[in-house]
């Protein structure tokens, strides 16, 4: 039984110092999962300690693979080539979409049947979008008529390469079929028309080329993974919350270490830049294929900007945090082209509504976004998370900025991605009270 947490945030006026935030959440979902595909010992540094990565080793231990924790790194034990086994139960994804949806790619290619089940919101969450291309290459693959979970997979003897055009923006589904066609022989060619988050291309090598379609996606057993190690770096979409406190708030300045910078999750950046946001990158290297740095942000005056939809899938999980800059940006923040925050952890677009009319300002909702006016304001509130991860941090930060701060119910749904959220932000405000008392000549006891 989880235990239900209301979190109460005082106003800040400033944070200050530096922050190492755990591996990103996407990558290191797909780090354990290669490593569990790959046959002998992998090593994965400064894995997302999220109840989302959780589920997803849960998963892979009941297919056999071995996962050993020693200091900050994991060693995994995997199976090789068709190596797993049968589940003796159902397999258990959590709130994971991207849990769900990748195995369901590297399932539909073994030789034993398999269900896929998930809570309460993942279990509303849309599957056919992975159950069609997964037939197309042949799967054996259902979900029930609402096209929802339980995801039922067979064995199936009719698997062959494909050349399939995604037809969602979306990296689970270009990942699921990605992982299930690189059991083939034969070469699979994915085309991606919008391009989404490309970690899976990147940790396998895969080969892409950018032409008139799209980016062609090669793939095939020859780049079934081999044991690797890696250092996964900090997760860009954890730090857009601290980066947006540091902007809100008054003489704040941050840094934050080692971050991915891959520039199909960058646009968060981009688009706070553009409003007006001091944030520079430090410190650029490449790791595996992947760019990382060290972020500085420094308090800053926004201002709304027209946000393209074409960069909605870049910036899909930070359109949360992005709004509650709005709130406190010059003139009306207003995103379109988002029907997919309707199929999130909660419908994004409904609890971001919800919670901006609490706080007393005025919303034009539409299916695809929202247009925000008015001010917020300065009562205590209590803001709903809708058992969102996302929706929680992003009204912590809210809370931090507005006249007598503000509260979150069930706040301990953070744990699906960030579960140190609260002791980082403390750490900062303390950073903070500790350099204005050190400037004072006062020592700080506490
Ligand atoms: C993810 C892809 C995105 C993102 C999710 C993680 C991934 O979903 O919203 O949080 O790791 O592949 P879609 O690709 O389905 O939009």
């Amino acid at each position: 039984m989880v235990r239900k947490v209301i979190q109460k945030f005082e106003k800040i006026e400033s944070i200050r110092g530096e922050l190492e935030l755990r591996g990103d959440k996407s990558i290191s979902h797909r780090a354990v999962m290669f490593a569990a595909l790959a046959n002998g010992i992998s090593i994965i540094r400064n894995c997302s300690d999220s109840e989302d990565v959780r589920s997803t080793m849960s998963c892979f231990e009941k297919l056999g693979a071995n996962f050993e924790f020693v200091n900050d790194s994991i060693k995994v034990f995997g199976k090789g080539f068709k190596g797993f086994s049968k589940p003796e139960n159902d397999l258990y994804a959590g709130n994971s979409g991207t849990t769900a949806r990748l195995i369901s790619g590297i399932l539909s290619a073994q030789n034993f049947e398999s269900n896929i089940t998930g809570d309460d919101s993942l279990s509303k969450r849309p599957m056919k979008r992975i159950v069609e291309p997964l037939r197309m290459i042949g799967a054996n693959i259902s979900v029930n008529e609402e096209g929802i979970m339980p995801i039922h997979i067979k064995p199936s003897s009719a698997l062959k390469a494909v050349n399939y055009k995604l037809q969602v923006a979306s990296a689970q589904v270009k990942s699921a079929l990605i992982l299930c066609a690189i059991h083939l022989d034969q070469e699979s060619v994915i085309i991606e028309p919008v391009p989404t988050r490309n970690h899976t291309e990147k940790l396998l090598g895969l080969k892409t080329v950018n032409d008139s379609d799209g980016t062609k996606i090669f793939v095939s057993k020859k780049n079934y993974p081999q044991p690797f190690e890696i250092t996964v770096p900090s997760d860009i979409s954890s730090a857009a919350f601290f980066i947006v406190l540091a902007l809100l708030t008054r003489n704040s300045e941050i840094v934050i270490k080692n971050v991915s910078l891959n520039e199909t999750r960058t646009g968060v950046i981009d688009i706070l830049k553009l409003m007006g946001g001091k944030i520079e990158i430090e410190n650029l290297m490449e790791v595996k294929g992947e760019e990382v740095g060290d972020l500085r942000i420094f308090s800053s005056n926004l201002k709304n900007i027209s946000i393209p939809e074409t960069i909605i899938p870049n910036i899909i999980d930070e359109i949360p945090i992005l709004s509650v800059a709005g709130v406190f940006a010059e003139g009306n923040f207003r995103i379109s082209g988002a029907k997919e925050l309707r199929v999130k952890e909660s419908d994004r677009i409904k609890s971001l509504c919800q919670n901006f009319t609490r706080a007393g300002l005025t919303i034009t909702e539409f299916e695809d976004g929202f247009e925000l006016h008015g001010k917020a304001s300065n009562k205590n509130i209590m803001f709903e998370s809708y058992g969102d991860h996302r929706i929680a941090m992003a009204f912590g930060v809210m809370s931090m900025l507005i006249g007598n701060g503000g509260m979150v119910n069930d706040f301990e749904s953070v744990a699906v991605s960030n579960p140190q959220f609260v002791a980082q932000i403390n750490k900062l405000v303390n950073n903070n009270l500790n350099s204005l008392l050190h400037n004072a000549g006062i020592q700080n006891d506490q």
